[in-house]
């Protein structure tokens, strides 16, 4: 292990998130990527005490948050399990403090085009950009932006004045982009900026994104874009009793996949994103920063039992027939993959690797063998061959692994409905509000832009705007 990763680990643990980082040693890191969050976390998201935050600025109640019309209508109460990872990627913004400074540096370095973030916030319950973007520079990132543009005025819409005034850094790429230095030691010259150039501001930072591990500990997660893009709720949700036609007994009891020919991207330093295959082998390369997992499942495991597993890079099968078999392979794309929430409404048990990266929900709500399985656990022993041991333990339980696989179904129809990200969001401006050490202004963003013109005109005046535009959203 390297030296640099103690100074880490101790920070880490001073947030009290011993249960979730338990041990020092790489190779577990991801034993712990599922577990459960304990309820003893601080209450950020959750429900705000009207405490006094880290500026001595006194914040909504929780009475207040749950006062407005919508939070009835939506049932934002039901996904409460869910807000506890919003308190968690707050815990250390709580005790530090979000600075004006730290956001703006933050905007101006990776809240533009060329970082894949946009700057956006909330100003009198309405929906800013906040910093020029420039939909063309964005390519095909312009659909993802403005996926994410959508469901801000979608909460505008929503909850109004209900809303706190925010500023903040959303971007749409697979990874985090960036290290908090302060976090994880300033002065080692090992974090991912490399040099402290004049002007530097240290974190932690108002960063959202889809996934991170927990090597970015005061990344926000929020729910990914695909949800919006794919019509999660429609498409998957709606589907379940089409998807439970193909009983449990008639789905072939066989591991299967299809998938993109995606590398894994990390940060050389992230001992919570290493993995390596049998005995410790290494898969990874450039420094590495990129490791072909997916390759590496498909080629050397899925060969060595045939019979039992069916996951290559070769063809695009529907989601219906994927219902076909009783087990699902879920692997790592670039970073997350929002392949999850879609294999895990079908009713078969999701096999999914072992990872360091999360996603919003997934230390809330999935747990090995409760909700889905999980492989490739630990590479200083059989590392993804382990896969096949759990295949045996799914063959041999065959009514414990049709509840697990109920479960996890349950959970994404339970949680990961529009409403239940739409009041995840909701509850994530209130928790970052309360850890701002600065009264957000609207004049501290002078070429701030309300977001409804910049969707509505600039996107639609923008050449190939029109097909971005029409692309079919939901929340
Ligand atoms: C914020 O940054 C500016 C210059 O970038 C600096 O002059 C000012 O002192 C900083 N404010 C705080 C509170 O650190
Ligand atoms: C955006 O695109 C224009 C024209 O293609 C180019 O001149 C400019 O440098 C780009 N800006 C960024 C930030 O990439
Ligand atoms: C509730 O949300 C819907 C959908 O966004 C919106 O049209 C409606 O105006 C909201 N109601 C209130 C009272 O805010
Ligand atoms: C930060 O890293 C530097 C260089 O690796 C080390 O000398 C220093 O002790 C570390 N500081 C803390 C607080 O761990
Ligand atoms: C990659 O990580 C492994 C395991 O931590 C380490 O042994 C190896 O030296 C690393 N390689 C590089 C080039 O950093």
């Amino acid at each position: 292990m390297r030296p640099w990763a103690c100074p880490l680990a101790a920070i880490l643990f001073l947030g009290g998130a011993a249960q979730l980082i338990a041990t020092y040693k790489p190779h577990t890191a991801s034993d712990f990527a599922l577990r459960s969050l304990k309820s003893d976390d601080e209450d950020v998201g959750a429900t705000n005490t009207g405490a006094l935050d880290s500026a001595g600025q006194s914040t909504p109640m929780g009475t207040d948050i749950e006062r407005p019309f919508n939070y009835t209508t939506l049932d934002c109460s039901r996904y409460e399990p869910t807000f506890i990872q919003i308190a968690r990627d707050l815990q250390y913004s709580r005790k530090l403090g979000i600075s004006l400074n730290s956001t703006l540096y933050m905007s101006a370095r990776f809240g533009s085009v060329h970082m894949r973030g946009l700057t956006v916030g909330f100003f009198g319950g309405t929906a800013y950009l906040l910093t020029p973007t420039d939909f063309r520079n964005l390519s095909h990132h312009a659909p993802l932006h403005l996926a994410y543009m959508r469901m801000m005025l979608h909460l505008e819409s929503s909850f109004g004045a209900a809303l706190p005034d925010v500023a903040f850094v959303l971007t749409t790429s697979d990874t985090p982009r960036y290290v908090s230095p302060l976090l994880v030691n300033s002065t080692s010259p090992l974090s991912e900026l490399r040099s402290y150039e004049p002007g530097f501001v240290p974190g932690p930072y108002p960063v959202c994104g889809i996934g991170k591990s927990d090597f970015f500990p005061d990344f926000l997660l929020v729910p990914n874009f695909h949800f919006h893009m794919k019509l999660y709720d429609q498409t998957f949700l709606a589907a379940i009793p089409e998807f439970n036609k193909m009983s449990w007994r008639d789905r072939k009891p066989v591991l299967f996949g299809r998938f993109s020919r995606y590398r894994t991207n990390r940060v050389s330093e992230d001992i919570f994103t290493y993995k390596a295959g049998p005995e410790g082998r290494r898969i990874c390369y450039k420094g590495n920063r990129t490791c072909p997992f997916r390759d590496f499942f498909i080629n050397k495991i899925v060969p060595k039992d045939p019979a039992r597993m069916d996951v290559s890079f070769i063809g695009r099968v529907s989601m219906l027939r994927h219902s076909h078999y009783k087990y699902l392979a879920h692997l790592d794309g670039q970073g997350i993959s929002s392949r999850l929430e879609q294999l895990l409404s079908l009713g078969s048990l999701v096999f999914k690797e072992a990872s360091g990266y999360y996603a919003y929900y997934y230390r809330s709500l999935l747990q090995h063998r409760v909700s889905l399985v999980e492989f490739w656990r630990d590479e200083e022993v059989d590392g993804p061959e382990d896969v096949l041991r759990e295949l045996d333990w799914a063959e041999a339980n065959d009514e414990e692994a049709a509840r697990v696989a109920a479960e996890g179904q349950r959970i994404a129809a339970t949680y990961l409905t529009g409403n239940g990200r739409t009041c995840y969001w909701y509850r994530l401006m209130h928790g970052l509000r309360s850890v701002l050490s600065y009264t957000p202004l609207l004049s501290q963003w002078p070429e701030a832009q309300p977001l409804r013109l910049v969707v509505e005109q600039q996107l639609l005046a923008t050449p190939g705007g029109k097909e971005v535009y029409d692309a079919p959203w939901a929340p």
